[in-house]
This record gives structure tokens, sequence and C-alpha cells, in this order.
């Protein structure tokens, strides 16, 4: 698609406000509206999978829930795998603690000599959308996360198309726009272990549009370890994300994934309440996750 075409194109007013208004008014913060119960897990049906798609296309996000899970979690694991598939989610992001099987399980642990990662423990995570310290070539478009089971409390996911973020930042100031598109708008600073250095540093913009037209985000709310473009535009952009994140918003969706529910979504920005887990070892919180390079599309 030709820039000056699509919404996200800063001097086409027109194509903006009419995705906008399309956005804004089909906007639900109703989860029962934007989650699919899929039947049988062996085969989801067509009405399924092109349901959960239909909600992908328009939310940027769907929740399923699995009714006749497995006992057996390798299982319900490789049913997560098969689902997302059906969305053309094959290529893995391999980062250092995912498992054999490419999905990374989320439940608190040490990894030997490995840095303790927030992800990992029982703490709340910062607003941010998946991968942003990826390189440019190995952007992170979609993910699932699957819930095999819930923290005791807490463990709660609130969740903001970055799409909406896109229009209250836009409405805001368009400047703010012009800015998180620059190249250079954000950089990560090498990670270091033990002195050796096991990522290079990574600038890129924080908005850039997909080869399908769509919008993509690379996020961090945390401030430090992010070194953000030292001009007026990109410091008070970053400041109006930082106080919606204080203030809250009607835009931002609370759930908390209960057993064999997940989130299918095109990295959409997230963060987590830290949790309190369960003492049998058994039922401690356990999430799969999965971060592909594909986008989400209906094979
Ligand atoms: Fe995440």
């Amino acid at each position: 698609m030709d820039i000056n075409d699509s919404p996200f194109s800063l001097s086409n007013h027109n194509a903006y406000q009419y995705w906008r208004e399309k956005k804004l008014i089909n906007f639900t913060n109703n989860i029962d509206k934007l989650m699919i119960t899929i039947d049988n897990i062996k085969q989801p049906s067509h009405n399924e999978i092109n349901a959960l798609f239909k909600l992908t296309d328009q939310y940027n996000l769907a929740f399923y829930r699995f009714n006749n899970p497995s006992l057996n979690f390798s299982y319900n694991k490789q049913k997560v795998i098969q689902l997302a598939s059906y969305f053309g989610l094959n290529q893995f992001d391999k980062n250092i603690c995912a498992d054999e099987d490419r999905l990374t399980s989320i439940t608190v642990t040490k990894h030997e000599g490995q840095h303790q990662y927030i992800p990992y423990s029982n703490k709340r995570l910062s607003w941010h959308t998946d991968g942003y310290y990826n390189t440019l070539e190995q952007k992170i478009h979609s993910i699932i996360l699957h819930c095999e089971h819930p923290a005791k409390s807490g463990g709660e996911s609130l969740i903001l198309d970055h799409d909406i973020a896109y229009i209250l930042l836009r409405d805001e100031n368009p400047d703010y726009i012009q800015a998180f598109m620059q190249p250079n708008a954000m950089t990560i600073p090498a990670n270091i272990l033990e002195g050796k250095e096991i990522r290079a540093a990574q600038s890129g913009s924080v908005f850039s549009i997909n080869s399908r037209g769509g919008l993509h985000m690379r996020y961090s709310a945390r401030l430090r370890n992010i070194e953000w473009q030292q001009n007026s535009a990109t410091l008070e952009a970053v400041e109006f994300l930082q106080n919606l994140w204080e203030n809250g918003s009607p835009y931002i969706l609370r759930y908390t994934l209960q057993a064999h529910e997940g989130l299918l979504c095109k990295n959409v920005l997230h963060c987590r309440t830290a949790f309190k887990d369960n003492k049998n070892p058994k039922k401690k919180r356990l999430l799969y996750r999965g971060r592909y390079f594909d986008q989400i599309l209906r094979v």
C-alpha cells in the first residue's frame, strides 16, 4: 500500500478519520464478545477459526477457550502450536528461554546463568510490546499466550490495542506520531551478561507500517534501559503514554486468563499485575507463549 493512501499518513486526514471512526465505534471492553470457545481442540471448526480471525482483524486481538482440554500438558501445548498455525503463525522467535518445542513456558523460575528476567518472576510487568529489542528484520508481529494454570491471585493482563494508542497520541498531537515514526526514536542498549554482549544495541521507530498496511508498535514503558530520542515531541509522547498507564483509560482491557484460555494477538500493548503463586508446585502459574515473525492471516 502506498503510504499516502494509508490512514497512517499524517497528510491523509480523510483516510485517518474514516479508519479512526471505525475503530472507536466497534470498540468493546466486553471480554465475552472477544472470546471464542473451541469445542474440540483436536480439530477447531471452520467457524471457530473464522470467528477468531475476524476478531483479530477488527481488534488486533481475540481470546479463546479450549472446551475439552487434555490432562496432559504437553498435548495441550501441541494444540496451542496447531491453533496458531491456522493463522499462518509458524516462524517462532526462539528467545533464549524458549522450550524445545519453541513455545516459552512462563512460570516463576530461575534460568541458569541468565539475568533474573521479570517475566519469569511473580513481579508486575510494565507496559510493552513483545520483542521491542529485536532487530528490524525480526519484528514480532503476532503472539499467542495460553494459560495452563492461573496464579492463586493476581497475574491479571491489561491490554491496549496499539491502533487505539496511535489514535490517542495522534488526536493529542500529530507531532507525537511524527516523532514515533522516526527510525531512531528509541534505542535499546546492548544486553551484556557477565561482560559478554548477548544482544547488540538496537535502534528503531515506535510505529511502523507492516507489509499488509497495518500498524506495528515497538515500545517499552521501562524507564531504565531505553534511550529515547532527545527532542520535545518524542519526550512528550513518551510522557503521554506514561500518564495513560498511570491514569488508566476506558480503552484498556483487563482480564485474567483462566486455565485453558488464551490470547491470540497482533503484538498489542500489554502488561501484567504481580501475582501470588499456589504453594502446590503442580499448580504454579503456567502460561505458554509463542512469538512469531509472521502476521496473522487466514490460511
Ligand atoms: Fe509480553
